[in-house]
């Protein structure tokens, strides 16, 4: 696995001494900076934090491999209902591990809707065979409104296909004992797989929600796994000069008091687009925070950004490279694309197209990145590069690995709990409440006085 962050272009050396960092006085708090790491690795070791070591999981390699080549003759579609953490990761293995068009010649089948609007749920139904569909229900809490009522919504059919068998098609990851799919399973012989109660959803990529539609689709897990061992060998150095995941997140929080209060993440890739919007979450709900861990109101964060080159060149780079200075931009650059036949000129006649003759399009794909970056570095706009050598299983593995220690680190230097989402339950609350869940009564009539007291002033 070969897995690069360059640095470089946040240095006062490439961008000037106005927005750029001093590279002795990165070497020096990154010296300082052991209390951080020694955190991290304590909570390691007592428990708190269990997702460090879930690619060191072998057991579950085998107990998926062994559970999904079991089924796998009896399905021919896959529709995985979760949302947010239960679901983003499993969305970015299956989009740059799989091909773009994978449904329309692979089985079975994968869906992911993470979303509960009745339009697009409506559209897979006239694709699957309800009774050789598999439905993957994933739910760290159990109770989540979305993932319940998509669950609801896709019962509906399966009780039609199957009567009281609908639970020979239903599988359930979720916590080991509590929230409402636990009591399901208590009543039905439904088969289950568990998110560790010390992994928070976000981080649960490696745990058996991700590792199944992976395994699944025929992508090799243990290799993913392997990448995220190897990740983390390097993500664990004490060194943390030399340590990728401790200098991406000291780079972006030093960024943070300069006013970058935005961390564009665009691949250069487009299998690796789901993986920024994985991102997204991941660097949204960790570092977004009010109070920090003494209780000091902080109002911290970085707004994530997801953009896409080329494609996002024409459309989002002018904003980049000439708008407000206040973002830092992680390249995701490939070395080596699986096709790389170079174009030919076919229209002779047309000299201003001989530059691409004899070139490959990831030739031409990392040239516009290298372009960008100059563009940007030019402008005086901090931008880093993760380059990967191919996207392949231990690639990918590898980087969401390194993107998710980075996170860990970025908390402990911002000293917030990047664990928690209390912004998230507040709305999930709301829901409940308007929704009429019960329990929630008093909420529900607090919001409607809230909003009945709101002035509402609407154009038509
Ligand atoms: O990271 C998180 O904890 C959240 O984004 C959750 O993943 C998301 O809210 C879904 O929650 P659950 O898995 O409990 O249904």
């Amino acid at each position: 696995m070969d897995i690069r962050l360059d640095y470089s272009n946040v240095l006062d050396t490439s961008i000037g001494n106005e927005h750029g960092l001093n590279l002795q006085e990165l070497q020096s708090m990154a010296a300082a900076a052991a209390p951080y790491h020694e955190a991290l690795q304590q909570k390691r070791a007592d428990g708190t934090l269990g997702f460090f070591d879930l690619p060191h999981d072998e057991t579950l390699v085998n107990e998926v491999n062994k559970y999904t080549g079991s089924i796998r003759e009896r399905f021919d579609a896959y529709v995985h209902i979760g949302i947010g953490g239960s679901s983003l990761g499993p969305i970015a293995l299956h989009t740059s591990l799989n091909s773009a068009y994978y449904n329309m010649d692979r089985q079975p089948a994968m869906f992911f809707p993470d979303n509960v609007d009745p339009d697009w749920l409506d559209e897979i139904l006239p694709h699957i065979n309800v009774k050789k569909t598999l439905f993957h229900v994933v739910s760290k809490s159990g109770g989540t409104a979305e993932t319940a009522s998509t669950l609801l919504y896709f019962m509906e059919h399966l009780k039609k296909a199957l009567g009281e068998n609908f639970y020979r098609n239903l599988l359930f990851t979720t916590d080991p004992h509590a929230g409402l799919l636990n009591q399901i399973a208590n009543e039905n012989p439904i088969k289950c797989f568990r998110i560790p109660q010390n992994v928070g959803g976000r981080f649960s990529v490696f745990t058996a929600l991700g590792l199944i539609p992976a395994a699944l689709s025929g992508i090799d897990i243990a290799a993913l796994m392997r990448g995220a061992r190897k990740m983390d060998a390097l993500t664990g150095r004490e060194d943390l000069f030399d340590n990728p995941a401790f200098m991406y997140a000291l780079i972006h929080t030093e960024m943070m008091k300069r006013g970058k209060n935005i961390s564009v993440m665009m691949p250069y890739s487009n299998k690796l687009r789901d993986v920024a919007d994985w991102y997204r979450q991941l660097w949204a709900e960790s570092l977004g925070k009010r109070f920090d861990r003494n209780g000091k109101r902080v109002d911290v964060g970085q707004t994530p950004v997801k953009a896409l080159g080329a494609t996002d060149q024409h459309s989002q780079v002018q904003l980049y490279v000439e708008g407000p200075n206040d973002k830092i931009t992680t390249f995701l650059e490939v070395g080596h694309f699986k096709h790389n036949t170079p174009l030919e000129n076919h229209f002779p006649y047309i000299a201003d197209f001989d530059y691409l003759a004899g070139k490959s399009l990831g030739q031409l794909l990392n040239t516009e990145k290298s372009a960008t970056e100059l563009a940007l570095t030019n402008n005086r706009r901090p931008n880093l590069t993760l380059k990967l050598e191919k996207v392949d299983a231990e690639h990918v593995g590898g980087l969401l690995y390194l993107l998710e220690v980075a996170t860990a680190y970025a908390g402990e230097l911002l000293n917030i709990n990047a664990f928690d989402q209390p912004g998230v339950e507040e709305g999930k609350i709301a829901t409940y409440a308007l929704m009429g869940r019960k329990g929630y009564e008093k909420k529900k009539a607090e919001i409607e006085k809230a909003l009945q007291a709101r002035p509402v002033h609407v154009i038509k």
